[in-house]
Order: structure tokens, then C-alpha cells, then sequence
């Protein structure tokens, strides 16, 4: 098996032409409007911007319109420089190698942490409370965390379990290593998988505050995606 960093940047090189268009629930959290969530992109404007695991720079137009100031974190040189070139006449990036345990940007610095389906990859020799405490420590008091997990089904029985979490290796309370992903991409990389909201407020209420929640519970053509966002502010 390839070492995550080389299955990805091979992933992102072979995607590399074409349109990009954002993640589905990154739209519905920043443009939409729901009674339960107290956000608006408004804030985005002239704000410090970080998309942890940015891939090939999806959501950077969508940032960007919203008057973001964007900066990333990857994990290899050549995907930073993928998307500098693919946006080099769009947009001013200043994009880092870095991960999700180590993000090499300084205190107290973002107003907003973004990480669509990335701060969940625990890496060898980490927790996630290790991804939980860099993506505070970046961040300024009360700035915004906003982030989508893979949801266990176990609140939701009737639903089938998400495709990547099947028949996944337990390897302690907190921790799986992925064993069933159809695309080949995540197979025997290490995953923290949430159970419910109240299982993610126990395990970084300690730094958040104000959290409001989404879940998506999907059958797209067969592949099952259950999906709990979480917008919350950093205490
Ligand atoms: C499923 S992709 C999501 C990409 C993009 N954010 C999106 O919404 O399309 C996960 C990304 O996380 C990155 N990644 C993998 N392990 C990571 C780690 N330990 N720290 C930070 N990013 C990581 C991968 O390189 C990959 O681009």
C-alpha cells in the first residue's frame, strides 16, 4: 500500500484538469440560512481564512467570493503546488505543507479553521486530540471551527453503515483504521469516527463553544454517506 501522502498527491495529479466545483455541504452551511445555525458568510469578508487539507483547492472559489483571505495546509509540496498553478491567476493563496498534528502556521492567527472530510486522519503516532489542539491553537478566541465527520449509524440503525467505516478495524474507543474504502484511496489509514453530536461535544467541548450541528444521512446510488457537520467558535 502507498503511504497517505503519495496516494493523495497522485489522487489530486490525476484530477488535476477541469472545472472545480465546492463541497455539497460547504455550500448548504455558508450560503444557506437555518434557524439553527448562527452564521453567515458576511464574516468571511477581510478574514483570515484556513482550509486544513484543502485537496485540489475546491472550496477556494467559494471562499473567495465570500472575501476570504485563504491560506491551506497539505501534505505534500505537489499538491500545494498543483492548486497555486491551477489559481495562480485568480486568486492570492499562500498554501503550506503541514497536517492536520502539525499545522505550520502561528498562534491565534485564523478567524475561521475549515476542514472538509480532513481533520479526521489521525497520524501514526497521534490522537486526535492532537488535530483538535493545533486546529485551536491556530485559531483566535472565538474564532470558527467548521468541519464534516464520517457519522457512525449506531443512532440511526435503520440506516447502513457508511461506506468508508464498513468493516473497519477498532483500535481503541476513539480510533478505527479503514478497511472497506470502494475507492482504494484510505484503506489502512487511521480515522477518528464520531458516534452522535454528544460524542463531539465531549471530546473537544473542552476548546469549542457555541456549536450547532448538521447530519446528513445519504444514499447517493448505492454508496451511504452519514455525515455530522459542526460549526462551532473556539472558547
Ligand atoms: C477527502 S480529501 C478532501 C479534500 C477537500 N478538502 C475537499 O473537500 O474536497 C482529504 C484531504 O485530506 C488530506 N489529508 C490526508 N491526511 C491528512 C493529514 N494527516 N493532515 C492534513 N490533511 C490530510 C489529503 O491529502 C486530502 O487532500
Amino acid at each position: 500500500m502507498k503511504n497517505v501522502i503519495q496516494s493523495y498527491t497522485d489522487f489530486h495529479k490525476s484530477k488535476s484538469s477541469g472545472h472545480l466545483y465546492p463541497t455539497e455541504w460547504l455550500i448548504r452551511t455558508l450560503l444557506g440560512s437555518y434557524p439553527q445555525l448562527d452564521f453567515d458568510n458576511s464574516k468571511f469578508r477581510n478574514s483570515k481564512l484556513l482550509d486544513i487539507g484543502f485537496g485540489d483547492g475546491r472550496n477556494f472559489m467559494l471562499f473567495d467570493n465570500c472575501g476570504a483571505d485563504i491560506h491551506g495546509v497539505e501534505i505534500s509540496k505537489d499538491i500545494c503546488d498543483l492548486v497555486y498553478k491551477k489559481f495562480e491567476n485568480q486568486m492570492k493563496l499562500e498554501l503550506r505543507v503541514g497536517r492536520n498534528s502539525n499545522i505550520p502556521f502561528e498562534d491565534n492567527f485564523f478567524d475561521f479553521a475549515i476542514a472538509s472530510s480532513s481533520c479526521y486522519y489521525v497520524d501514526e503516532g497521534t490522537v486526535f486530540a492532537d488535530n483538535i489542539n493545533e486546529i485551536n491553537r491556530i485559531l483566535r478566541p472565538n474564532g470558527w471551527f467548521i468541519a464534516n465527520f464520517p457519522l457512525f449509524n449506531k443512532d440511526y440503525p435503520s440506516i447502513n453503515e457508511s461506506f468508508i467505516l464498513e468493516n473497519n478495524e477498532k483500535i481503541d474507543d476513539e480510533h478505527i483504521v479503514i478497511r472497506n474504502d470502494i475507492y482504494g484511496l484510505r484503506n489502512g489509514y487511521k480515522f477518528w469516527a464520531v458516534r452522535n453530536k454528544e460524542h463531539l461535544i465531549d471530546s473537544i467541548g473542552h476548546k469549542f463553544k457555541n456549536f450547532s450541528f448538521s447530519v446528513l444521512l445519504d444514499n447517493f446510488y448505492g454508496v451511504q454517506i452519514n455525515m455530522l457537520v459542526v460549526v462551532c467558535q473556539k472558547k
